[in-house]
């Protein structure tokens, strides 16, 4: 196909040129009634790119098939059969994609170590989650994802379950075995569905992880704005084979998705795709040359660990993202929430990922040499300052096995139980009723339907003194937690 076609992106341009009037939404007519105040900050550019694809773009009928053609560059770019966009961010997308895998009440091998959105998909589709645990580092409180034989021993306990979900690379840049993972599934006869969020450069550079199409997974959601150069909430689905049909996705993403998709989405993802086709190889060799020499430097740092191959071998992790640059920051005497903190308020350098033990930033294509500069200057700085940081309390990091919770109900059935809320000091051996995810990475420690134990409150209590945040436990202190009411009093 011809890659240097970007099919939203000219009948923008021609739209623009055209300067057609809509008398539809959106109701700023292309900026026509922006508030000055408001172009002035985010450009009025932004307005006048903001048109819909039907009756805008494309016409009633949508007979210039510009989406379809998007896609189909997607597709061929990336090596899928299918690619299909959506503009409402992975936390949609895998609930998609699960449910275009197992409908209500079907079960479905589920990575525990996944973000909340794919545990807020189990709560809303009300499928049912056989938990895969993750490969817990005990040396760098870290989960790496699932091996081959973790997932083949839970499909053979769960015979009937109808595919899987793993999530690779994570937050972290630690990653699975796509292809091991794939082949034990297709011995079952069912999908793998792998959310790939941070994994929308992978495709475009040979020495990057596998990425999920040429790996033989089924199914792969990525999220282009994390890695990749389209803007927020711009997420794609890529198919191959015939395990989850087409159709099937489409119609199973139409009941979720929203009828007024930007495409300001669209257009970036659009250009995204050209971009990488044309240079994304040359891009990211220089990215990952970049990643390099900033490992090398900050780990000639004192006091900061780079995490490295070190963590790639059976029982951690098969593979690693190098471009993610994951900076261990204990020997410092602060912990990684302090580390950004600091960052932030003194070197106004914001690192994308932060827990208890480290900080995490992200290389992409984008990164030049002055923002590598600016990254080690930084790092620099912060282990200079380290030692006149403020002590906070310590966060109570339980052992890694402590933090697999037993299962009592279904996570469906608990978060919409009746509910009471218990002290923190009584919750152990209740049921949860909520998610309760440190953020980030917002992987939840606290799932509904599990059982809370004494570890795992003495971890999210303390994480919260130190400054962790919660955000959708509903006392994001967790003074309080929300748990399936015995009977009586239920809120
Ligand atoms: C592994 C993983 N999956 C899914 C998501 C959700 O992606 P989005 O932010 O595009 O909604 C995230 C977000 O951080 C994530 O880390």
């Amino acid at each position: 196909m011809d890659q240097s076609r970007a099919p939203i992106l000219e009948a923008l341009q021609e739209f623009r040129r055209r300067n057609d009037v809509v008398y539809g939404p959106p109701g700023h007519k292309q900026g026509r009634g922006a508030d000055r105040r408001v172009a002035d900050v985010v450009g009025i550019d932004v307005f006048r790119s903001d048109v819909l694809l039907l009756n805008g773009l494309d016409d009633r009928r949508q007979s210039h098939g510009l989406l379809e053609q998007a896609q189909e560059l997607m597709a061929d770019a990336v090596g899928a059969e299918h690619a299909f966009f959506s503009t409402c961010g992975s936390s949609l997308s895998v609930k998609t994609a699960m449910l275009a895998v197992a409908g209500p009440g079907e079960k479905l091998l589920v990575s525990r170590n996944s973000h909340k959105s794919v545990i807020s998909a189990v709560v809303i589709n009300g499928v049912e989650p056989v938990w895969v645990h993750p490969k817990f580092d005990a040396q760098r409180h870290l989960a790496h994802p699932p091996e081959p034989e973790d997932v083949r021993r839970r499909f053979k306990e769960h015979p009937d379950a109808k595919g899987m979900l793993l999530v690779t690379p994570t937050d972290w840049g630690t990653c699975a075995d796509v292809q091991g993972v794939a082949r034990t599934c297709h011995d079952f006869d069912v999908p793998l569905i792998v959310d790939e969020a941070w994994g929308a450069h992978l495709p475009f550079h040979p020495d990057l992880p596998p990425w999920g199409m040429y790996h033989e997974a089924d199914l792969v959601v990525t999220s282009v704005h994390k890695m990749g150069g389209a803007i927020e909430q711009s997420s794609v689905f890529h198919l191959q084979y015939d395990r989850v049909s087409p159709e099937v996705l489409k119609q199973r993403e139409d009941l979720l998705a929203t009828t007024s998709a930007s495409t300001l989405v669209y257009a970036t993802l659009d250009g995204w795709r050209r971009q990488m086709a044309e240079n994304g190889r040359e891009l990211l060799d220089a990215a990952l040359h970049r990643a390099q020499r900033i490992r090398a430097a900050a780990q000639g740092l004192p006091g900061l660990q780079v995490m490295d191959r070190e963590v790639v071998r059976s029982g951690l992790a098969a593979d690693i993202d190098p471009l993610k640059i994951v900076i261990d920051v204990r020997e410092l005497g602060v912990s990684g929430m302090q580390a950004a903190e600091w960052l932030r308020t003194h070197r106004h350098v914001d690192v994308g990922g932060s827990d208890t033990c480290r900080i995490s930033a992200s290389i992409t294509h984008a990164d030049d040499a002055e923002t590598e500069e600016t990254l080690l200057a930084a790092l620099r700085a912060l282990v200079e300052a380290a030692d006149d940081m403020e002590a906070r309390p310590a966060v109570d990091l339980p052992d890694p096995s402590a933090l697999e919770l037993e299962q009592a109900m279904r996570p469906r059935d608990a978060f919409f139980a009746p509910a009471e809320h218990v002290p923190a000091e009584r919750a152990a051996g209740r049921i949860a009723a909520e998610l309760v995810s440190p953020y980030p990475p917002g992987v939840p420690a606290i799932a509904p339907g599990e059982v809370i134990t004494k570890e795992v409150v003495d971890y999210l209590r303390s994480g919260a003194e130190h400054g962790v945040l919660i955000p959708d436990a509903a006392d994001s202190s967790v003074r309080t937690l929300r748990v399936v009411a015995r009977s009586g009093a239920a809120a």
